[in-house]
């Protein structure tokens, strides 16, 4: 039977050590860190996401500085809010969720967030930095899987790792990711031709396909570790891009969704927050207090 990557439970672990984080120098900080995350528009999925992230702050006292703003909102006034929000000393980190309305450029409103405080690491000179090598902030869900990985011990030197997925948000920087922990690391994407015989060759096979579904016992080799990145809403409920009744008898480990990847998304985010508020309001490079989270 597979190990559960559960980022439930470690989630949780790592809000308490976040609220002690907070607690011990908020007197110094003399505030307490700020998140604001912008909306535009109705994407349900969006609606969802971001109400877990906004619960997750207040759970830990991080104050929400976000917006929601209507899908007609043009171009310019995101932009303003951004820039406002880029003035705002009391604002540590900023997210603009995707994906916006059709008739927004999502291009120059992330190259607008102030890069210090880009929760998402998302803007072109944090990828620059996760690139070389360099400390900035990371994308929340490939730092999450990388976050769940170590939890569970999962050795990645030298290993074998596939990534199905090539997006900006999550198969690019996690591929990243985990070629600057020494694995072999290969992108398999839409294009991929017999994409069985890639994964297959998989020690750690982190799915990011948004498929539901997509991947099964065939894509698999026995003892890989599987991370599920997909969540996707059915008839019949939540399921990810991998059809897990099938992949756990042959994983070592895998992580379910939901209870997986999701959770650590939001936890990243609040740990790049608490990181960024650290830095702003004179924390100790020396003490930080994330050290082994961050980069
Ligand atoms: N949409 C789905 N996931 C994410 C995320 O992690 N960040 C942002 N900004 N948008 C998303």
């Amino acid at each position: 039977m597979a190990t559960r990557l559960d980022g439930r439970q470690l989630a949780n672990e790592l809000e308490q050590r976040l609220q002690g984080v907070i607690a011990t120098h908020l007197a110094e900080a003399g505030r307490p860190p700020g998140l604001a995350v912008l909306r535009v528009g109705d994407d349900p999925a969006s609606g969802v996401y971001v109400t877990h992230k906004e619960k997750a702050c207040s759970r830990i006292g991080i104050t929400n500085h976000g917006a929601h703003l209507a899908s007609t909102t043009p171009q310019a006034e995101v932009l303003a809010q951004i820039e406002r929000l880029n003035a705002d000393p009391a604002v540590d980190g900023i997210l603009v969720q995707l994906p916006l309305p059709a008739g927004l450029d999502e291009g120059p409103l992330l190259a607008a967030i102030d890069p210090a405080k880009d929760a998402d690491g998302l803007h072109a000179l944090n990828l620059g930095h996760l690139l070389k090598g360099e400390p900035g902030p990371r994308s929340c869900t490939p730092a999450g899987v990388m976050a769940l990985l170590a939890r569970h011990g999962v050795e990645l030197a030298g290993k074998r790792a596939v990534v199905v997925g090539r997006s900006i948000l999550v198969g690019q920087p996690m591929a990243l990711m985990l070629q600057a922990a020494n694995a072999t690391v290969t992108v398999a994407h839409s294009r991929t031709q017999d994409l069985a015989s890639i994964t297959r060759q998989a020690d750690v096979l982190v799915v990011a396909a948004g498929k539901p579904l997509m991947l099964g016992a065939e894509h698999v080799k026995a003892g890989a570790v599987v991370v599920d990145v997909g969540i996707h809403r059915t008839e019949s409920g939540l399921c990810g891009d991998v059809r897990f009744a099938e992949v756990e008898p042959i994983a070592s480990a895998i992580s379910p969704v939901p209870g997986g990847v999701g959770p650590m998304t939001v936890t990243l985010l609040l740990v790049n927050t608490v990181a960024s508020w650290w830095s702003r309001t004179g924390g100790a490079a020396s003490a930080h207090p994330l050290r082994d989270l961050l980069p």
